[in-house]
């Protein structure tokens, strides 16, 4: 073939492709108008530093009735194949995702091409048999007691031996500190410690450069990227090792060399952590699990649990310092447990992080971080693939081959979902009880929706978040430790705004000044 037939062999293709879109485009058109040839592209290009504000407003408008809250978003020669999104925020169909018909919404093929090369085959990124008995198995070791005293002995070390530290200079030089930055170095090194039993301590005074946290930082975001494109380029990219692909190649080599050391470490010395649970079970066959296998199944829980809390972590700092009533009243719980426990010297109350049960009895904290959640879910947009054509409940055609998405950010700031406050920030609608400071827990229960498909910050169904009440220990745990010795105070000038990725980073970090709290009693906290 010449050239000439080569380009009208390609002109051809991409003709047809686009009357085909074209086609689809109309047929499945609702929501945002789609635009003959480049569908959606136009409005995304425009929205794109809001996108999650932008995919709430689209399925607002699509009716903003109880019954109907889906839309279409296309975008042509999309990864994810043939670019079409359908995206729901509608309670009843995001269960129907979930759980009524699960099977025919799995990650899906693009989704575990893309990120084989780091994930292989792990829970977060396998479907049907091979998904279930990995689940199974860890399902199991989440619901230890044990695993949960491992997470707050290392959530613990890390708050008192450096946490408390660096704020303690800033607080001393009156110089700012990024908030968000400390805290996903301090989830980082919890997760690997209670991942496979090794501290890469990111987390210190001079905040290094740690080789393994940026091969997985870097190898994460390579493997994004390959979302972002038909999938035939990254395989193309990838045979020659040029470009995104060049760097992931090289993280993940520096990410496995780690991992073997510490599955190395781990056989010679077990521990009380994930991997070294691991090492002794049996595969489906009752073999010893790979040692290929074993590290990729600590590097999915190490993706699963780095992110997200620290981000939420960030969203509730930055909305606590901005009501200060909701702020003193977190403060005032706190305190009233730690007097319990600790008696009524506050200056025992700031010198440990919180012991287990005392974290148990923090209702309100827990309502503060759920609210948070409801509002600034830490994985904003999350996808499924569509095995078979099927209608969603609310009467949506999903046809085989596409991508749908639920928003899990838009369900948060739905009036037919969460009520015409939905937008203010109020710990309160998830609390019953009478409130009174007599009672433990402020005489407040914790009360989620009776609708557990109208907060899926967590997921829901069969894929539940494996590490829910890890997060919310872990959780409750720093923002007592901060918020009980330190007043946090936005630097002037600074901007809180959302990243555009999958994960809800704040895009320019959260800086703060911090200044010594009082506490009731009058003695300073930090002296
Ligand atoms: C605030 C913190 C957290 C949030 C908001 C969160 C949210 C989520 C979400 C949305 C999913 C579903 C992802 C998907 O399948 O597309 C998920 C899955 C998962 N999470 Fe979390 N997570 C958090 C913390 C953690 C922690 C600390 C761990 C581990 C210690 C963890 C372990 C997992 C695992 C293993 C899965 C996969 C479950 C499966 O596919 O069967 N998560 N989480
Ligand atoms: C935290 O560490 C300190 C010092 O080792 C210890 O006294 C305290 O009991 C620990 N608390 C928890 C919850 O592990």
């Amino acid at each position: 073939m010449d050239s000439i037939q080569i380009f009208l062999g390609m002109a051809a293709v991409i003709t047809a492709y686009m009357l085909w879109f074209s086609h689809l485009s109309r047929r499945l058109s609702t929501g945002p108008n789609l635009w003959p040839v480049v569908g959606s592209l136009p409005y995304l290009f425009n929205n794109q530093h809001r996108i999650h504000d932008w995919i709430a407003g689209n399925l607002r408008r699509t009716g903003g009735t109880a019954t109907y809250q889906t839309c279409t978003i296309a975008i042509p020669f999309l990864a994810f194949k043939q670019g079409f999104y359908t995206v729901t925020c509608h309670p009843k169909n995001i269960e129907h995702i979930l759980r009524t018909r699960f099977d025919n919404y799995p990650k899906g093929p693009q989704w575990q091409a893309a990120f084989h090369d780091l994930l292989g085959q792990g829970i977060f990124n396998s479907d049907g048999e091979t998904w279930l008995l990995q689940r199974k198995t860890a399902a199991l070791e989440f619901t230890t007691r044990t695993l949960r005293q491992a997470m707050n002995r290392w959530v613990n070390r890390t708050i008192r031996t450096r946490l408390w530290k660096i704020l303690e200079t800033a607080e001393n030089e009156k110089k700012p500190v990024d908030l968000q930055d400390l805290l996903l170095r301090l989830t980082f090194d919890n997760i690997c410690g209670l991942t496979f039993g090794k501290d890469p301590m990111t987390l210190s005074p001079d905040l290094p450069d740690n080789p393994f946290a940026s091969a997985f930082d870097s190898a994460t975001e390579s493997t994004l990227q390959r979302l972002l494109y038909p999938g035939f380029l990254w395989r193309l990219k990838k045979t020659f090792q040029v470009g995104a692909e060049k760097r992931l190649q090289k993280s993940l080599q520096v990410v496995e060399e780690y991992m073997s050391s510490a599955l190395n470490a781990r056989k010679e010395n077990p521990s009380d952590d994930l991997l070294s649970r691991f090492i002794n079970k049996k595969d489906q066959n009752g073999n010893a699990f790979a040692d290929d296998v074993l590290k990729r199944i600590a590097l999915n829980f190490v993706l699963a649990g780095r992110d997200t809390s620290s981000v939420a972590l960030s969203w509730f700092f930055w909305l606590v310092m901005n009501h200060p009533e909701i702020e003193a009243k977190i403060v005032d719980e706190i305190s009233t447990v730690l007097k319990q426990t600790r008696g009524d010297d506050p200056a025992k109350w700031v010198r440990d992080p919180l012991e287990f049960d005392e974290a148990d009895k923090l209702v309100y904290l827990k309502a503060a971080l759920a609210e948070t959640l409801r509002l600034y879910p830490s994985v904003p947009e999350d996808f499924k693939y569509v095995v078979n054509d099927d209608v969603l409940p609310d009467g949506t055609f999903v046809p085989a081959g596409s991508t749908v998405t639920y928003s899990i950010y838009s369900v948060g700031r739905m009036k037919t979902v969460w009520g015409e406050d939905c937008m203010e920030f109020r710990p309160e609608r998830w609390l019953s009880g009478s409130g009174s400071e007599s009672e433990s827990g402020g005489g407040y229960r914790f009360d989620p929706p009776k609708d557990g498909y109208k907060f899926v910050a967590f997921n829901a169904g069969p894929r539940t978040c494996l590490g829910k009440d890890l997060a919310y220990l872990q959780m409750k745990s720093v923002a007592s430790a901060v918020l009980l010795r330190y007043r946090l105070l936005a630097v002037p000038g600074h901007r809180v705004e959302q990243k555009m990725s999958l994960t809800l980073f704040m895009k320019n970090g959260l800086k703060v000044f911090v200044e010594p709290r009082e506490l009731n009693g009058g003695v300073a906290a930090c002296a």
